[in-house]
């Protein structure tokens, strides 16, 4: 254990870590700064990678305005032990402004009970246990099967709708997927279907498909250049929290009709209770229901979506995988607008693996991050407790000490029993979901989701990508940067 009392003699101190040097009075922040600064946040990606290249396995970017120290650890072994000593209440530092919304702008209505996204120490604790089992128990992602498939086949055909006269996609794919990872979340944290990938969408699907995509372009502004909003409320702030607040509005109305259809229903059929059902049945809180509902609505909508489009672009440019697993898919699916039974994801571990390939190369949150809550030694250095660590996942997963030939995509890596597969995967260098007590709530939901629709569209179509290598940006999460016209060329059977 280390603390202040026992602090290791034989590590060297903490200001010996290597980094780049501070200027006088502007410290570091000066470096993302616009015009001005050498590093744009957008490509953070290289600013790792330079960091890395520069100063080694760790470094310490100090003297950022607003910000604690930041210390990034490129090495496996010390991410492995500095997630494990972080178990009691990991910290994770990210999504300040939604702490700001949840505990400060809205104190009265979150209360004691914030949810978990922004959320830190005992109070993240307490709403995380009530929710986890529900969320994480292992047939949980049974019950999303059945209506999951039922959006996916609904957004196959709004594919129809939106594929132009060269059978592409629109160059702006990823707003559409939003509308099928919003319609997904919402089905089962609300229970309702909100009409988003209808034609003739109503009122207030369009007015929450609004807010989600100005959510995205704002959280990107607000959460990752300098904290003006601490002091004055910038349009993008306004925005954004005016965004939020309509997220809110949308799962205190439907919480609450589904409360009323709960406390009506005089016989439960247990096989058929859904995710929410089983929220209000657990906990008896309809402020519990709203709020997780909310947190699944920010952080589980442009995560898949994200992650669909980087699967889509390995499948397309490696058109020999795309048929292996096409060859796969059409032994569980004999139609193309087969149903995906639970049964039938397990029948599909190269599909899997093409997943976990896909989010090696380009995992959809860049890195993640542990707030030290008590002193460490990490790489033979004493760091002081509140040290941000950062956990640079892109980086290293796309090393070729940690994954031989990188930059191939190669699903059977992760596959046993196959000749290409790795024995020895380091457990910690891809961590798509993340790591322990505050790993990602949302993953069975995800993993079921992002199957049932890759299966269908590979199913269904051959992709092809004709617009050469893609590009990506920080924005929060890891996106393509060019546009996403996917071509698709429908099977003969
Ligand atoms: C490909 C899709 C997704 C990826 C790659 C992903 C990734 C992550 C990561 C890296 C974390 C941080 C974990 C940690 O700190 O150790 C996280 C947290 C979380 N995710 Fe996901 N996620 C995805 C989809 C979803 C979905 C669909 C939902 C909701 C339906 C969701 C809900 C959450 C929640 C609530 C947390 C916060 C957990 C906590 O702090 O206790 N995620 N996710």
């Amino acid at each position: 254990m280390n603390n202040f009392s026992t602090k290791n003699k034989c590590a060297k101190p903490f200001h010996e870590i290597p980094g780049p040097k501070e200027l006088p009075g502007i410290g570091n922040s000066w470096r993302f700064a616009p015009i001005i600064g050498q590093h744009k946040i957008e490509q953070l990606d290289k600013v790792m990678l330079q960091l890395h290249e520069v100063y080694g396995n760790i470094v310490k970017v100090s003297g950022l305005i607003g910000h604690p120290d930041l210390l990034f650890v490129f090495d496996g072994d010390e991410i492995r032990n500095t997630f494990r000593r972080e178990e009691v209440l990991p910290h994770r530092p990210a999504m300040p402004s939604l702490h700001h919304y949840k505990e400060v702008l809205h104190k009265d209505f979150f209360g004691d009970c914030p949810g978990v996204i922004g959320v830190h120490g005992k109070k993240w604790d307490n709403f995380r246990a009530r929710v986890q089992q529900v969320m994480l128990q292992a047939n949980a992602a049974k019950k999303y099967i059945s209506p999951l498939n039922e959006i996916a086949d609904d957004f196959l055909d709004h594919l129809e709708v939106i594929l132009d006269e060269k059978s592409e996609l629109p160059g702006k794919f990823l707003p559409e997927l939003y509308k099928w990872a919003l319609e997904s979340v919402c089905r089962v944290a609300l229970d309702t279907r909100l009409g988003c990938l209808s034609q003739n969408s109503n009122p207030e699907s369009k007015k929450i498909i609004a807010a989600i995509n100005t959510f995205f372009w704002r959280v990107a502004e607000v959460e990752l250049r300098l904290p003006i909003w601490r002091f004055y409320k910038t349009k993008s702030y306004k925005e954004y929290t005016g965004a939020l607040d309509i997220f809110r509005d949308l799962c205190m109305k439907h919480i609450s009709v589904a409360m009323r259809k709960i406390n009506m229903e005089k016989e439960v059929n247990l096989e058929h209770v859904s995710l929410l059902e089983n929220i209000l049945k657990e906990t008896k809180s309809e402020k519990i229901a709203t709020v997780l509902a909310l947190d699944l609505m920010l952080v589980g909508v442009d995560t898949t979506s994200v992650a669909i489009t980087s699967i889509m672009l390995q499948l397309s440019q490696n058109p020999d995988k795309q048929d292996k697993l096409y060859e796969e898919l059409v032994k569980v699916l004999p139609a193309y607008n087969s149903q995906i039974k639970p049964e039938t994801l397990e029948h599909l571990p190269f599909l899997k693996a093409c997943i976990k390939e896909a989010l090696r190369m380009y995992p959809v949150v860049l890195g993640n991050g542990r707030s030290l809550q008590s002193d460490a030694t990490i790489c033979g250095y004493n760091v002081p407790k509140g040290t941000h660590v950062i956990f640079p996942h892109y980086v290293l997963s796309n090393k070729e000490e940690y994954f031989p030939e990188p930059y191939r995509f190669i699903p059977e890596r992760w596959m046993k029993n196959v000749k290409e597969s790795q024995k020895d995967i380091h457990r910690f260098i891809s961590l798509p979901f993340g790591y322990g007590r505050r790993t990602c709530l949302g993953r069975r939901f995800a993993e079921a989701e992002m199957a049932i629709l890759i299966s269908k569209i590979f199913r269904k179509y051959n992709v092809r990508y004709n617009y050469g290598p893609m590009t990506y940006k920080v924005s929060p999460t890891y996106i393509p940067n060019k546009p996403l016209k996917f071509q698709l060329t429908k099977r003969e059977y």
